[in-house]
């Protein structure tokens, strides 16, 4: 019998390529598709709501009407954060990324959850529940402490999407404005094993509870290499400031091989799946708020990179114009992102404690072969 000892494991630099784990929650087709339990993301972007995506994410199933009342109900009425999270976020410099508030109030949550201690299939739904809930709490009310303004009551008349709005604005937004934002949550709700959800998996198979597991998660969406690419491209789009200065802006980029954020993808290699509805809500929206410029700057941008590098758009370049024509400050656009992926990232948790196994892989050793210890004393002579 071989044992692990004896064969030399393979080695994928950043785990490229690597099948980690098994998941019946969401498959990410190279080729340009993306699939929720087995429905096409096209078709859910344009006819389904947040509450629904997030309870097939969860149950597996698409709700029965009465199943998504009653879903939506539970979300609205977990909400309203605690007092003591709200007194935390008024302590925190006023300078604090909203991802860093998140973070810290994600973890804070946890002890407040009467079943934080219950990894059973029944309790990490019902704290799935007041997680996705309290999360856009945390992103809105976080905002409004940071900018010295109380934070405003619960709508629970309202959609997740559209008390996201009314949270940070103190206005109800029309239904297409809600509508736009459903899709943008569901594009930005599941994805596999991305880095964010890959780091939930590996906390939550260690039997941590969900919330250590979203506080992982927030904290490794936080990168620019992954959820922060949709910060970092609005930088990007702000200094490029015209279509006609695109192209100059790329060339000059790359030939100092810096990383452009919101290009390239470790999956999609001929084009994200999200990328054509994103854009095509860019486009929309231009319209609507008389703000026509952003997209083709990305176009210029997307065309040039193809040229030069074949290499494609991701989401979050589309994802950063749409972000600031909804009025966001570009320090909530990867925010946004949490608010909707904390569905996908409680999903996993989910998935993971129903089936559980370490994940525990191996590294190659690359430091210095055996050697002798000298003892710091021995070695100076004294
Ligand atoms: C997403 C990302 C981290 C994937 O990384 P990866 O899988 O290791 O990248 P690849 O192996 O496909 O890279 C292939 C080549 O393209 C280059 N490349 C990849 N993305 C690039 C980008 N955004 N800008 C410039 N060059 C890029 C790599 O440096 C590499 O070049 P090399 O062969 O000369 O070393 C990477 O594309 C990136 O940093 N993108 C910008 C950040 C971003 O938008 N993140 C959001 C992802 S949804």
């Amino acid at each position: 019998m071989t044992t692990e000892t004896d064969t030399k494991p393979a080695y994928s630099p950043g785990l490229a390529g690597v099948i980690a784990g098994e998941t019946e929650i969401c498959w990410v087709d190279p080729n340009a598709g993306l699939m929720y339990r087995g429905y096409d993301i096209h078709e859910m972007a344009e006819k389904a709501n947040f509450e629904e995506v997030a309870y097939l994410l969860l149950n597996g199933e698409l709700p029965t009407t009465k199943q998504l009342e009653e879903f939506s109900k539970a979300l609205a009425a977990e909400r309203p954060l605690p007092k003591e999270v709200l007194e935390m976020m008024r302590l925190m410099p006023k300078n604090t990324h909203p991802m860093d508030m998140l973070r810290t109030g994600v973890s804070m949550l946890g002890p407040f959850d009467p079943q934080l201690n219950d990894h059973s299939h029944d309790a990490n739904i019902r704290k799935a529940i007041r997680l996705i809930a309290k999360t856009t709490t945390l992103i809105a009310d976080g905002f409004r402490i940071q900018h010295g303004q109380n934070p405003l009551p619960e709508r629970p008349d309202l959609t997740m999407a559209g008390n996201l709005f009314y949270k940070l604005s103190g206005e109800v937004p029309p239904t297409w404005k809600i509508r736009m934002m459903d899709t943008i949550f569901i594009l930005y709700a599941d994805h596999e094993f991305n880095a964010s959800t890959f780091a939930a998996r590996v906390t939550a198979a260690t039997l941590a509870d969900i919330y250590a597991a979203v506080t992982s998660a927030c904290g490794t969406l936080k990168g620019p290499l992954h959820g922060g690419a949709n910060e970092e491209a609005m930088a990007m789009l702000d200094e490029i400031k015209t279509a006609d200065r695109a192209e100059d802006w790329m060339m000059n980029a790359l030939a100092k091989k810096a990383k452009i954020m919101g290009f390239g993808h470790r999956v999609y290699k001929s084009g994200d799946s999200r990328v054509p509805i994103m854009r095509e809500i860019g486009r929309d929206l231009g319209q609507r708020v008389g703000k026509d410029q952003w997209i083709p700057i990305c176009e210029k941008l997307e065309a040039t990179m193809d040229r030069e590098k074949h290499l494609c758009a991701n989401v979050d370049l589309y994802a950063a114009p749409v972000f600031a024509m909804l009025n966001f400050d570009p320090a909530l656009n990867t925010p946004i992102f949490a608010a909707s992926r904390v569905a996908g990232w409680c999903a996993h948790v989910v998935e993971q404690q129903d089936h559980n196994r370490l994940i525990r892989p191996r590294s190659l050793y690359t430091g210095p072969a055996s050697r002798p210890y000298k003892a710091a004393a021995a070695s100076n002579g004294s």
